[in-house]
């Protein structure tokens, strides 16, 4: 099968005995245990008995999916793979934000859906040629033209069922005895994490039951129902978060710019602010595309940053730039340029790096394989007077994040926080 009109034509078995042929031990079947996700376990294991299938295990699964996955390694003999979230991705967040942090914002939501499913699915993916998983055409507007086979992000994704419809799952499920997740039998249509995923009432859609809450937030913003006076708070607090800024973020790599700055943008947004965050190492992968690491090129990579940040933080946007920006005067110029420019420096000492090095990369620079590496063979000018500084080597993030938001509370930039006092 060589085109895509081939597998058009093919069944789902037949695709599945393709991608099973061709790729082997480098394809795999993602699924939650929900019906399509069975019917492909259970095509594939009659073409082989080795396919192998993976699940990402959220850490807030319901019960009844471990139920189901005992399930399928016994009827079926499949060493079911889990994949966890990395675990201080989740420590972090959870100690930050709260465990139940996707109930209070839709910002908030995305993002433990990043940590706990989106991310470990690109880990997994990194191991793997070709992956299978259940969408269909029929389940919604957004799927209606899936294709049987795509090569998606450098790998091939197979949809075995697309052209199935949910009568054509249920009817093989009833006529070779699939087991099915025990929640359908409780009202369920469509099964995610426990907290986010509830029964659906008889004519509500398919995925109704998924983060329900936020279709009601949307019907009804509440603050019609507050008191006058917290209208008026809330009305201020909102204008509050409508003034622009920049939080520059100035430190060697691996120090911790990243990580602090994703934080502190989920805050923000939590609290309606329109944010956007320039990190170093994305803006070099377009804006600063084809730039190396001299002086001249770092400084012409700082100007862009900050050419950007000026533009969103005069437009009501608070910008977040995460740079090494190794040179003083550099940044100093942009911090002229832009008004309400605040500077956050992420300490931490070399060794203490070189010792962590998350990237690989002080190992290689200490072997003299890249020059012009900043903290070993490169300046780094510390800041003379940052707004903030934070140091990672005996901080937290979290005590991280609580400095600068405190310091952006000194300097009238966003409100007096009382929930961060709450959780
Ligand atoms: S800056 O100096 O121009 O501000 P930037 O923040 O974009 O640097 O660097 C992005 C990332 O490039 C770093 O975090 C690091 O992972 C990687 N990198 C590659 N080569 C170097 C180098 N010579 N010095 C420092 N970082 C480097």
């Amino acid at each position: 099968m060589d085109n895509r009109n081939d597998f058009e034509a093919a069944s789902a078995s037949e695709v599945l005995s393709w991608a099973i042929d061709t790729f082997g031990e480098s394809f795999a079947i993602a699924t939650s245990f929900q019906r399509e996700g069975m019917v492909i376990v259970d095509l594939a294991s009659r073409i082989s008995s080795s396919v192998r299938v993976f699940t990402l295990d959220t850490g807030r699964l319901p019960d009844e999916t471990y139920q189901i996955l005992e399930t399928v390694r016994q009827r079926y003999g499949i060493n079911v793979e889990l994949v966890f979230p990395e675990r201080a991705e989740v420590e972090q967040l959870v100690t930050i934000h709260g465990p139940n942090l996707f109930y209070r914002s839709v910002p908030g939501r995305e993002r433990c859906c990043d940590v706990r499913k989106v991310r470990p699915l690109a880990r997994k993916l990194e191991t793997l040629k070709a992956w299978a998983a259940g969408l269909r055409r029929d389940q919604s507007d957004t799927r209606s033209a899936v294709p049987k086979v795509e090569r998606k992000e450098g790998r091939v994704k197979i949809h075995p069922l697309a052209d199935w419809t949910g009568a054509q799952v249920e009817e093989y499920i009833a006529r070779h005895k699939v087991p099915v997740h025990p929640l359908y039998a409780r009202g369920y249509t469509s099964i995610g994490c426990a907290p986010c995923t509830r029964a659906v009432e008889p004519g509500e859609s398919e995925r109704a039951g998924r983060w329900w809450w936020e279709e009601d937030a949307k019907k009804e913003c509440g603050i019609h129902f507050a008191a006058d006076g917290q209208v008026r708070r809330a009305q201020a607090q909102e204008d509050e978060m409508h003034k622009g800024f920049t939080l520059w973020f100035t430190g060697m790599s691996g120090a911790g710019k990243s990580t602090i700055s994703r934080e502190l943008e989920l805050r923000l947004r939590e609290r309606g602010a329109k944010v956007e965050v320039l990190d170093g190492d994305v803006v070099r992968t377009h804006l600063s595309k084809g730039l190396g690491f001299s002086k001249d090129d770092r400084d012409e990579n700082i100007r862009r940053i900050g050419f950007v940040c000026d533009l969103l933080s005069r437009n009501g946007v608070i910008a977040i730039a995460a740079a090494i920006s190794p040179y003083r005067a550099v940044r100093d110029e942009v911090r002229a340029q832009i008004p309400n420019f605040v500077e956050v420096f992420v300490e931490c000492p070399v060794d203490v790096l070189a010792e962590r090095d998350v990237k690989g990369l002080y190992k290689r620079a200490l072997a003299g394989e890249i020059p012009h590496f900043t903290g070993i063979s490169d300046p780094y000018e510390a800041p003379l007077s940052p707004e903030v500084t934070v140091n990672s080597s005996l901080e937290s993030p979290a005590e991280s994040v609580e400095k600068i938001w405190a310091t952006l509370e000194r300097l009238g930039l966003v409100s007096f926080d009382r929930s961060a006092l709450t959780h």
